[in-house]
């Protein structure tokens, strides 16, 4: 049997209407660099990775000055730039999976990751691949919930309390193997994350502890935050 290789596939083809900026928010400056290269640097720099792919929509216009100077894109590149982003984050992952194809071996892992995640770190990569190494399903880089939670009401009232206990948030990278994965979206409906899809399929995701610096920035005050965890990790 082949060892499983390892891909990390980036979908960065949305809009990012909630952050408010002129243009998507992946390509913002943080800490010096745009949010996606800080994401293209670390998948670069993860030895246990064998090649990045980014999604990007067909019409983007940002990308390629964003990455130009990257180190390790052209001849012998680890990262390639793929141009067949969806109308949905579901969608541009689906669509990554096709284009690649060719590449990737039906038990090979695939590491989906936002863009609009630039906290992570080579360190949690290695775990979350550690952790699965020899598991028959995948699973997720997740935190767990620390805040008591409550449901609201339309009327922005507390409804009820939700127990807290075995909840936790589901961050990215998601690890599942190329056939599985590709077969779970393509037959779910249009689900927020990779694991969503499996476990439409029966199939029950390992949960594998991240860090709260690997947050999704959506909103104009997450730049302050994220650029503190940033800077601390150039330190
Ligand atoms: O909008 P949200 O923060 O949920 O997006 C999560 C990730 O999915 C981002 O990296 C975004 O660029 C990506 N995405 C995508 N194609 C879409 C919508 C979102 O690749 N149509």
């Amino acid at each position: 049997m082949t060892v499983p290789r390892h891909f990390a596939l980036i979908p960065a083809a949305g809009v990012g209407a909630r952050m408010g900026a002129e243009y998507p928010k992946q390509y913002l400056a943080l800490a010096g660099k745009p949010m996606l290269r800080h994401v293209a640097d670390t998948f670069a720099a993860a030895q246990v990775i064998d090649h990045t792919f980014i999604v990007v929509s067909p019409d983007d216009a940002y990308v390629a000055e964003a990455m130009a100077d990257a180190p390790y894109t052209g001849s012998g590149a680890r990262v390639s730039i793929l141009y067949c982003g969806g109308a949905t984050r579901r969608d541009s992952v689906l669509n990554g999976l096709r284009t690649i194809r060719e590449q990737v071996g039906d038990a090979d892992w695939v590491l989906v990751h936002d863009a609009a995640r630039p906290g992570l770190v080579v360190g949690l990569i290695d775990r979350l691949v550690h952790a699965l190494r020899d598991d028959p399903v995948g699973g997720l880089l997740a935190i767990p919930v620390v805040d008591t939670l409550k449901r609201a009401d339309d009327y922005g009232r507390v409804q009820a309390t939700v127990e807290r206990r075995g909840l936790w948030a589901a961050q990215t990278p998601q690890m599942f193997r190329y056939a599985l994965l590709r077969r779970a979206l393509e037959q779910s409906g249009q689900v927020t994350d990779e694991a969503g899809a499996i476990e439409a399929l029966g199939f029950q995701p390992k949960l594998v502890e991240g860090n709260p610096r690997n947050f999704k920035l959506t909103l104009p005050h997450d730049i302050v935050q994220a650029e503190l965890y940033l800077k601390e990790s150039n330190d």
